[in-house]
């Protein structure tokens, strides 16, 4: 995603630096716009070596490219923090008096602000009608936090933690009014839950998948008009009911679900895409005790479990694919955790190359960014010839499918449909 990064003269500027740097470690192309006064807080070289790109002010630089309009077009996003009265200020009035306010009129995208000032400010008169009018206008205005200000003074002014302005902003992007795709026609073979590998007739190696996220999916893309069959292994939550448009096939293990894909995908012309979203046991016991595994009550030793492979099934699907045994989107899903060398995006980029998918979805796990069992935060990386493109989304697990399918749905050249969503 392209982020204008909007920067108010205001003590609170320094955090956004480390705003940028969550953006830009999740992949995102950041533009800091720093207003005239926020320079005066922080500098040019800081905003310019964390962005990479270069810093303007105002409308009289860079003038024959016509800066403003050309950056609030190619804007997926603008998020200004710290946001002042004065700023948002201007914004209300229409103002176009420098770069920033003048690239806000422009905007046609998502326009998140962080207020930040002391608490007397946030609380005039004149400042309250201000951000009434704004949340009137279209934006969304985050309230601001309240604690330690500037001076020995507290109370509400304080700019969020960085990271909840993230988690804010990047939800105004995913949710805000997206045309969503008519599914009318498509077909779509979507996995989901977790399989479980037999030792005996009661134990079993399986995985703590919830299978909520494949379940989003699959019910997305029927509601949206696709005729979906849904695969479904084990589950925390119940299934859905089926319809004409949701057919739903259990299955337990990986070679079961092999098998009903490979079923799914029958003669491989008529489905448009599979999304492997089962998180499938990469090994099995080789071989399934006929009765109950009983312990030797004379002895202390335990058995050892013997393990093979299970197959590959997206990998599968890929190779069948480059054979032109079938045509399908082909989607993975995968969890990571950012490592000091890598960023989650760098890894599910690795990993999007070394699968051969057309789209991988990477899970954030195990970072605060990650709010209960119904939300996630993921990046949807796609492959656009020789780039690789990538969205982050946070918000709902409904969210994300709807995400998803928007974006499958625009490599299968489908259009959309008015309704927003
Ligand atoms: N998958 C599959 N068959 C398997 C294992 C996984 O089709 N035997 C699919 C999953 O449905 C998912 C993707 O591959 O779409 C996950 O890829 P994988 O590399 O197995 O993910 P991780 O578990 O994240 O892998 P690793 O632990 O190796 O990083």
């Amino acid at each position: 995603m392209r982020i204008i990064l909007g920067i108010g003269g205001g003590i609170a500027a320094y955090k956004a630096a480390m705003l940028l740097r969550l953006f830009t470690e999740q992949g995102h192309d950041v533009v800091p716009m720093p207003t005239r006064s926020a320079l005066r807080f922080v500098g040019e070289p800081t905003w310019e070596a964390l962005s990479g790109h270069p810093v303007n002010t105002s409308v009289f630089e860079d003038v024959e490219s016509v800066n403003h309009v050309r950056q609030a077009e190619r804007a997926d996003l603008v998020v200004v923090a710290p946001a002042t009265a004065d700023l948002m200020a201007r914004v209300v009035g229409g103002r176009a008096d420098d770069l920033l306010s003048a690239t806000i009129l422009t905007a046609t995208c998502p326009v998140v602000f962080a207020p930040a000032m002391h608490t007397q400010m946030w609380e005039n008169p004149a400042t309250r009608r201000n951000v009434a009018q704004l949340r009137e206008d279209g934006y969304t205005v985050i309230d601001p936090a309240v604690g330690r200000l500037t001076g020995h003074d507290s109370g509400a002014g304080r700019l969020p933690d960085p990271r909840e302005i993230y988690r804010r902003a990047l939800a105004a992007a995913s949710s805000a009014g997206a045309a969503l795709p008519d599914l009318t026609g498509c077909r779509l073979v979507v996995t989901a839950g977790g399989t479980r590998e037999a030792l005996d007739p009661v134990r079993y190696l399986g995985n703590r998948s919830s299978g909520k996220q494949g379940i989003a999916i699959a019910q997305a893309a029927a509601d949206l008009g696709a005729s979906v069959e849904l695969i479904l292994a084990h589950t925390e939550v119940s299934a859905p009911e089926g319809s004409e448009k949701l057919r739903i096939r259990r299955v337990s293990s990986a070679l079961e679900l092999e098998n009903a894909v490979g079923e799914a995908l029958g003669d491989g012309r008529s489905v448009d895409g599979v999304i492997m979203t089962a998180a499938v046991a990469d090994f099995r016991p080789r071989s399934v005790a006929v009765s109950k595994i009983k312990k030797d009550p004379s002895a202390d030793d335990a058995p050892t479990l013997e393990l093979v492979r299970n197959p590959d099934i997206l990998r599968g699907l890929v190779e069948a694919k480059s054979r032109g045994e079938h045509g399908a989107f082909l989607v993975g899903f995968a969890a990571e955790t950012g490592s000091e060398d890598h960023t989650v995006a760098e890894l599910g980029e690795s990993k999007l190359v070394s699968k051969g998918a057309d789209m991988l979805v990477v899970n954030e796990v195990g970072t605060d960014l990650v709010f209960g069992q119904d939300q996630t935060a993921a990046t949807i990386l796609v492959r656009e010839a020789e780039e690789i493109r990538s969205e982050a989304v946070v918000g709902t697990k409904i969210d994300l499918a709807r995400r998803l399918m928007t974006r499958v749905a625009s490599h299968l050249n489908i259009g959309s449909r008015t309704a927003r969503g």
